[in-house]
């Protein structure tokens, strides 16, 4: 089986985990200060904080940023569940404006008709490993004075222009097994804020600056220094391991017939956390079925969105939202990993233009 994804891990991985377990130092160690100032280097940022995950960085940003019980933040629908989650942690409400077909990510179009005087932030995700059209959302955020944070789970080194995602706003990343890095379970926050850096350190550890002086309510939200070890060597082979996600990518792209393959506006760098194509409609669980059965890996992320999650029917939410829900019936990714062969890739192609 081809998987749809695999963590590329070699031999300094390893030697940096051993040696975290050989000092004794498995937390609060060196090695979280170091991945921070090597993170916030590679995306151009004054800070980077780690944390235990993607989700606990969103949290703790929106904490950061004070957004609190009965805000509103508009998002996307169409996302992992966490981004909409992180929002509901800090007794916010999540307001859904539909994607651009093309992109896949918020359309800046939306916002504007959904803000209302309880909106207090905008959550852009970076879907698939493309960055959601910033310019044009800090300008609204800007001209309405809003908040914005970026959800960069899916997009270590993404950029626009030649900036990196987490240097446009506050930035949050992920580092499960998955994504374009790892450090097995882990996140980051990045921003250029002196004082939402602060206020994330605290909010990470307890609320504690000095020892057993609690400033604000805070959280076990740290990151170990044997997942920073991981993410140390991961971070520097990243430039590398993008650079064959986009070869990957390109390579299917020139090669696949019959679906619709993924986007990328003028002057944006796609980083493929996800190749997702888009299969004609009716066509598509048939196509995953088959190249399963031949397999290829492949995954529907996401098949539902997330205005229709039990959850959130459960919280009243009862709109429609087209283009989200038309991407959910026919989306389908395939594996653009940095571990696949030529053989894989030629698989890839003949498995799907086979079947359809
Ligand atoms: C878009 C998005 N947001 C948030 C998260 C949450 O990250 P984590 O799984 O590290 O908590 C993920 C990843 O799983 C994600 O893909």
């Amino acid at each position: 089986m081809i998987p749809i994804s695999k963590p590329f891990l070699a031999q300094e991985e390893r030697a940096a985990v051993l040696e975290v377990l050989d000092s004794g130092m498995l937390a609060q160690g060196k090695r979280v200060a170091q991945f921070e100032e090597e993170f916030a280097a590679y995306c151009g940022v004054r800070h980077a904080i780690a944390t235990s995950s993607g989700t606990t960085a969103l949290q703790t940003a929106f904490l950061a940023h004070g957004i609190g019980p009965d805000d509103e933040v508009i998002t996307t629908p169409f996302t992992f569940i966490a981004s909409a989650n992180a929002i509901r942690f800090v007794g916010a409400l999540p307001v859904f404006v539909d994607i651009d077909p093309r992109t896949y990510n918020l359309d800046p179009a939306g916002i504007e008709a959904a803000i209302t005087p309880r909106t207090r932030a905008i959550l852009p995700v970076h879907l698939y490993g493309l960055m959601a059209d910033m310019p044009a959302i800090l300008q609204i955020a800007a001209r309405r004075g809003l908040i914005v944070i970026e959800d960069a789970c899916q997009a270590h080194g993404a950029m626009i222009g030649g900036r990196k995602a987490g240097a446009f706003a506050t930035g949050c990343f992920s580092f499960y097994p998955s994504k374009n890095m790892t450090t097995g379970e882990g996140g980051m926050i990045t921003t250029d804020d002196d004082e939402i850096a602060r206020r994330c350190r605290l909010i990470r550890h307890h609320g504690m600056d000095q020892q057993y002086l609690h400033e604000t309510l805070g959280y076990n939200f740290r990151m170990t220094d044997l997942q920073a070890a991981l993410g140390i060597p991961q971070l520097r082979r990243l430039e590398e391991l993008t650079a064959r996600r986009i070869a990957n990518a390109a390579y299917l792209t020139a090669n696949l017939r019959g679906v619709q393959p993924p986007a990328t506006p003028a002057g944006y760098r796609h980083v493929y956390h996800q190749y997702t194509v888009r299969v004609p409609a009716g066509q598509r669980d048939r196509l995953a079925a088959g190249l399963t059965a031949r397999g290829v890996g492949n995954r529907v992320y996401y098949p539902l969105p997330v205005h229709q999650q039990p959850y959130y029917r459960r919280l009243g939410y009862d709109v429609t939202l087209p283009e989200a829900e038309r991407a959910c019936a026919e989306v389908l990714s395939l594996p653009v990993h940095p571990a696949l062969s030529e053989a894989d890739l030629q698989t890839i192609v003949e498995a799907v233009n086979d079947l359809l």
